[in-house]
């Protein structure tokens, strides 16, 4: 790596270089995970503190998975029943946990940047594993390390993020990546949920959308960040803009479907397909998940012992 980092708060603040070296870690974790005895001490000794604010099913166990293999001691600590509830800040919280001396800190929050404030008042470093609509950078490098090993380069392709750009942290970070990466992206919904300026084509159809495309992207409807009237019915949602089949003829005869999950089966994909292992590569993107996570997570250790006060990328 070029300069080591002090968190991993979004990809913008990420070069191509950051980008590979974690993806070429990652590969190496994913031979690991494979094999029947899945240990690494790379963060023994270690704290890691996972801290969501927002429901996740496998994104915090994707990450507390990540931390056990490689040895660190792994509290996930329940935030509906801590002293949030008791009105306490984000800020306090975080100055409370850090004097017990975590070493990494592991942050989902409904709010967009309250990762990147939380970052400033501590001194361990801090993952972000999603923050509001802003960035999920685990989800676009576990999204490029699957890309990267169906399609064996992340430069010229064409990927087509469909449905719910508006609402989608994964497709912000997802965008930033690949664009930085050599790949073209394009977006693809209905106008109420595509918005401009986001400096991507963007299309309102999936004929011409997913035309020859390398790799398609469903996103979940973001239900519990819409106030209603984004989309008529969820019908006809699904008829013009659901993945199925018929729509993957327009896309390249060797595409890829891609899902972050929770899937909404027969809203914005169809179950078969979503099921069907020759052209999804949706259980995989989980399994390069903890791959990556467990790459982001030695990076992040190995910076810091090399300079605690490293400057923040
Ligand atoms: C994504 C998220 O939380 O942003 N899910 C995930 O991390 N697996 C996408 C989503 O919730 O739709």
């Amino acid at each position: 790596m070029t300069d080591s980092l002090t968190h991993l708060l979004g990809i913008a603040p990420l070069s191509p270089a950051h980008i590979t070296s974690i993806l070429d870690l990652a590969d190496r974790y994913v031979d690991l995970n494979r094999r029947q005895v899945k240990r690494s001490d790379a963060l023994a000794g270690r704290t890691q503190v996972n801290m969501f604010f927002e429901n996740s099913t496998r994104t915090l166990v994707s990450f507390e998975v990540a931390g056990k293999r490689l040895g660190a001691d792994v509290i996930n600590m329940a935030m509906q029943t801590s002293s949030i509830k008791k009105g306490e800040t984000l800020v306090d919280t975080a100055l409370t946990l850090n004097a017990m001396h975590p070493d990494l800190l592991v942050v989902r929050h409904p709010h967009s940047g309250a990762v990147e404030l939380l970052a400033q008042k501590v001194n361990c470093a801090v993952l972000n594993a999603g923050d509001g609509r802003h960035e999920h950078p685990t989800q676009a490098l576990l999204d490029a390390l699957t890309i990267r090993r169906a399609k064996g380069r992340l430069d010229g392709l064409t990927v087509a993020i469909c449905g719910d750009i508006a609402h989608s942290r994964v497709a912000r970070s997802n965008l930033i990546l690949l664009q930085k990466m050599g790949s073209t992206v394009r977006l693809v919904g209905p106008p109420t949920l595509v918005p401009t300026g986001l400096g991507a084509d963007v299309f309102h159809d999936m004929e011409t959308g997913l035309k020859d495309a390398d790799v398609v992207m469903m996103l979940r409807l973001q239900k519990e960040r819409m106030d209603g009237g984004f989309i008529p019915s969820e019908r006809e949602y699904y008829h013009r803009f659901g993945l199925d089949a018929d729509k993957m003829t327009h896309a390249k005869p060797d595409a890829i479907v891609m899902h972050p999950a929770p899937m909404n089966r027969g809203v914005e994909i169809d179950g078969e397909l979503a099921d069907d292992l020759t052209r999804s590569v949706i259980q995989e993107q989980v399994e390069m998940g903890v791959a990556v996570r467990m790459a982001a997570m030695d990076l992040l250790m190995q910076g810091r012992a090399a300079k605690p006060d490293g400057v923040m990328v």
